[in-house]
């Protein structure tokens, strides 16, 4: 049986970087020979349109799996990209029906649906939307790790301690641990910016110590727009740009145990 590692790729704020993360990661391990599925739990969908799916023409998706509808086998499509599938998503997800996270069972309605596919997959990635909400708490307990995705920014510091204090709680009460494995700074070097000082090197330095983890800066890059646009990994679309390069190294990390079992 395949030892799959689940990733969640989590933020509370919006806009910091995660689906990019998610889905870029997701294509440097494919194409490393890695057997990926990627798991859109955000209604907003990027993480589908983003590996070229039309999210706006799918039958089945994430609502049918967080109601408990229907198997994850039969949700999950190929992408065009050999080895990595996506469990996709479109705005509809918003009107899952959970309503509270009183009981474990809503928290773990994920969890429990990866089962049936675990052993097919060397990486689940989960992409996780900006809120407090059922979608992320799900993503969170099925994560083997989290990958925290944070922005270049004076809060950047304080939204993990705020990220830690709102889930711990939670996740004592269910004898979990928040197992964060890294942490990533995105748009590290906003060239737009009228001072030359780097601030994403200094937030590094600060989330490293905070953490006690790796951290990885990924620079601002005009090559993230034109792959998203073809909806297409950087792996894929320009394996030979910076940012490209930047991922594969930060999914070579992620890989690292497992290929060394
Ligand atoms: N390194 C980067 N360089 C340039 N643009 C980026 C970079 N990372 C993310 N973006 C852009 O920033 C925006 C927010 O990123 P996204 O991944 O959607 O964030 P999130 O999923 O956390 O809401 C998107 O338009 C994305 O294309
Ligand atoms: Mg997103």
């Amino acid at each position: 049986m395949r030892d799959s590692k689940i990733i969640t790729f989590a933020h509370y704020k919006g806009g910091t970087g995660k689906t990019t993360s998610c889905i870029n990661i997701a294509g440097a391990l494919a194409k490393e020979g890695h057997k990926v599925l990627v798991i859109d739990l955000d209604p907003q969908g990027n993480a589908t349109s983003g590996l070229g799916i039309n999210n706006q023409k799918l039958e089945t998706h994430m609502l049918h799996i967080m109601d408990r509808k229907e198997l994850m086998t039969s949700i999950i499509l190929k992408t065009n990209f050999e080895n990595l599938h996506i469990a996709p998503t479109n705005h509809n997800l918003s009107m899952a029906n959970i309503k509270t996270y009183d009981g474990k069972s809503e928290a773990l309605i994920l969890t429990n649906a990866i089962k049936e596919i675990k052993e097919y997959y060397d990486f689940i990635l989960i992409d996780t939307p900006p809120s407090h909400g059922h979608f992320i708490i799900n993503g969170l307990i099925a994560a083997d790790e989290i990958v925290m995705v944070l922005d270049v920014g004076v809060f950047s510091l304080e939204s993990l301690s705020i990220f830690n204090e709102s889930f711990f709680d939670f996740f004592k009460k269910l004898d979990l641990n928040l197992n964060i494995s890294m942490a990533l700074v995105t748009k590290s070097n906003d060239t737009s910016l009228p001072w030359k000082r780097n601030y994403g090197k200094e937030i590094q330095a600060d989330v490293e110590r905070y953490l006690n983890k790796p951290v990885f800066t990924l620079p601002y890059s005009e090559d993230i727009f034109i792959s998203q646009a073809a909806g297409k990994p950087l792996s894929h679309h320009n394996p030979k740009s910076k940012i490209a390069k930047k991922y594969k190294e930060i999914a070579k990390k992620l890989s690292v145990e497992i290929t060394a079992l």
